[in-house]
């Protein structure tokens, strides 16, 4: 069943690709700016349509990855874990984002200590906080955010430079609930062996992925547990889904992917 949401987004209004901090970017290509911004209203006006709540963050200029609002929070039970980025080119974007939330009434917004990218490396499934590691969120900001958010924190490693973020290789599909296990889709091989079978165990159900799934961003999706919002491409992996009884949901994604990000790089969850 679907549940509300509430979801932060940032319009791609300075979106660019100036630099290459993951595979995806490549600035000698060129990049239709007024084309992600249509790809982005898209996205949030399919939110709006299933009933859940978009807010917006001013963009800034400069910060031309800033549309990927995922990577700077982590609400849980409205505790605000804001975020520290590994490159310099995104720094300030921590910022921004720790002021929108004090702005709009979370008034003990906790900041990491330690290289944190939020939701990127983060999912929570309801029971706990999967969190991801080896290319971006530094593996002593899961022992921070437990402590922040008071939630046990289960750390995997990536081990594929393709999906440098937890949000690449994996979504929760539902959340657990009294009656049900959550469950999640999830790409194995972007796992070290040990994270697989940690995987394996805590999600026998899982939706395994394939390299096709994976290498549209397809594990990049957002689902209020029934509609599930993915990339366009992602045909078989929707397919998957449906049989299982979710409603998925394509959008064409192609010039925010030039960055590196999909529909959940886009997307802030904040959580009652
Ligand atoms: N260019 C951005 C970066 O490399 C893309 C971030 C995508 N966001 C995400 N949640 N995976 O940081």
């Amino acid at each position: 069943m679907p549940t509300p949401r509430h979801y932060l987004m940032c319009p791609p209004r300075y979106f660019a690709v100036d630099y290459a901090i993951n595979p995806w970017m490549d600035p000698t290509q060129p990049v239709d700016r007024d084309l992600a911004l249509a790809q982005w209203t898209r996205l949030r006006d399919t939110y709006r349509s299933f009933g859940h709540t978009v807010d917006e963050i001013e963009p800034q200029p400069g910060l031309p990855d800033m549309v990927f609002a995922a990577n700077s929070g982590t609400v849980v039970d409205s505790q605000v874990l804001g975020s520290r980025f590994r490159a310099p080119e995104r720094s300030a974007e921590a910022e921004h984002f720790r002021r929108w939330f004090v702005e709009h009434g979370y008034r003990d917004v906790i900041m990491p200590s330690k290289i944190n990218e939020a939701e990127g490396d983060f999912a929570w499934t309801g029971r706990v906080l999967l969190a991801g590691t080896g290319f971006r969120t530094d593996p002593e900001a899961h022992a921070e955010a437990q402590e922040a958010l008071g939630v046990p924190v289960v750390s995997l490693r990536l081990t594929d430079p393709r999906y440098y973020h937890l949000d690449t290789a994996l979504f929760v599909l539902a959340e657990a609930t009294d009656s049900a296990p959550a469950q999640v889709a999830y790409y194995p091989e972007a796992f070290s062996p040990g994270s697989r079978r940690v995987l394996a165990r805590l999600f026998p159900d899982a939706v395994r992925a394939d390299e096709a799934d994976a290498s549209c961003l397809g594990l990049n999706g957002v689902s209020d547990g029934h509609n599930v919002v993915l990339p366009g491409e992602a045909t078989a992996l929707a397919a998957r889904l449906a049989e299982r009884g979710y409603e998925p949901v394509l959008v064409d994604i192609s010039e925010l992917r030039k960055a590196g990000g999909g529909p959940k790089c886009c997307t802030l969850e904040i959580r009652k």
